[in-house]
């Protein structure tokens, strides 16, 4: 897995996927928004990655859009502008919320603008407690286009959303946390080792159950209470099929059978 742009680790079940332009803060450039697009189509089926990690290289997470190679140099080449603009909202946005597999973004540092995108579309984020966050676009006259102001109304309280993005101000790792934007925050020196622990162990459960956890709740959110229960009825037969049963056999059964307490621990973690 070689891209220009980005480095793909791949150890005990997770794939750490590393925007990769530390000298340009990671932003986001075409390139890098083609090697993204291809590199999750190759991770959906790679057996070896059940997890996805999605951090930026060197003191940025993602400096948002590519501000000079997307909007200074394509804004006058009208078809290529409109063929990035597709990737970048596509594989941000439909491409992570639907992804097969879990995903957390971990942000290592500056995340700005179009990467809240990122953030939002992962299943799960986390952050150094000293990460800055900041909807900059303001800043330079612009509001928060593209994916942004829909992944500010998926995720974040109307108040801190219309605050941010009228002000351009910054706020911390620690601070994301409390506003609910990302799960946890740690100290930058155990951020790394924090955030493997936690996808190892998303990444021992049952990878059916777990694309119907993201399934389930995704596809509800659009949904009436009818039409999930119908869908998740539907959802339970599909995870059947996949695992051959594996839930109410083992799962369930070994409970039944006073092997193990479910709600105590992890019927993956049973020698
Ligand atoms: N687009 C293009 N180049 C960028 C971007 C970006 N978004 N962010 C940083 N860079 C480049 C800088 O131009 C610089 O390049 P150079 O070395 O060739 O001059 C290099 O990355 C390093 O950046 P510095 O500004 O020197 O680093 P510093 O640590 O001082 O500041 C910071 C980092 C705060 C990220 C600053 O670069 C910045 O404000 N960047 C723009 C952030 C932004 O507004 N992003 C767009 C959000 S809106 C959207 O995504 C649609």
């Amino acid at each position: 897995m070689n891209y220009e742009t980005l480095k793909i680790d791949i150890s005990d079940n997770v794939a750490t996927v590393t925007l990769n332009r530390p000298e340009k803060k990671n932003a986001m450039s075409p390139q890098l928004h083609r090697d993204m697009t291809a590199a999750l189509e190759e991770l959906r089926y790679e057996d070896s990655a059940k997890v996805l990690v999605i951090t930026g290289a060197g003191n940025a997470f993602c400096a948002g859009m590519d501000l000079k190679e997307f909007f200074h140099e394509l804004k006058g080449v009208q078809s290529e502008y409109d063929k990035v603009f597709r990737l970048a909202t596509e594989w941000r946005g439909r491409t992570l919320r639907y992804y097969p597999k879990p995903t957390i973004a971990m942000v290592n540092g500056y995340c700005f603008g179009g990467a809240f995108s990122i953030v939002e579309g992962c299943d799960l984020a986390v952050a150094s407690d000293d990460a800055q966050f900041g909807l900059s676009e303001i800043n330079f006259r612009m509001f928060p286009g593209g994916s942004v102001s829909k992944s500010l109304a998926n995720l974040m309280r109307p108040r801190d959303a219309l605050l941010y993005a009228m002000t351009g101000r910054r706020f911390n790792g620690t601070k994301a946390v409390d506003m609910g934007f990302i799960n946890m925050s740690f100290p930058a020196a155990e951020l790394e080792a924090r955030t493997m622990e936690l996808a190892r162990e998303i990444a021992s459960k049952d990878p059916a159950a777990l694309r119907a956890c993201k399934d389930g709740y995704r596809f509800s959110l659009e949904m009436s209470w009818e039409a999930s229960m119908s869908y998740t009825a539907a959802k339970e037969q599909e995870v059947m099929v996949a695992q051959k049963g594996a839930w109410l056999e083992s799962g369930i059964g070994d409970f039944v059978k006073g092997l193990y307490k479910p709600g105590l621990e992890s019927h993956s973690d049973r020698k």
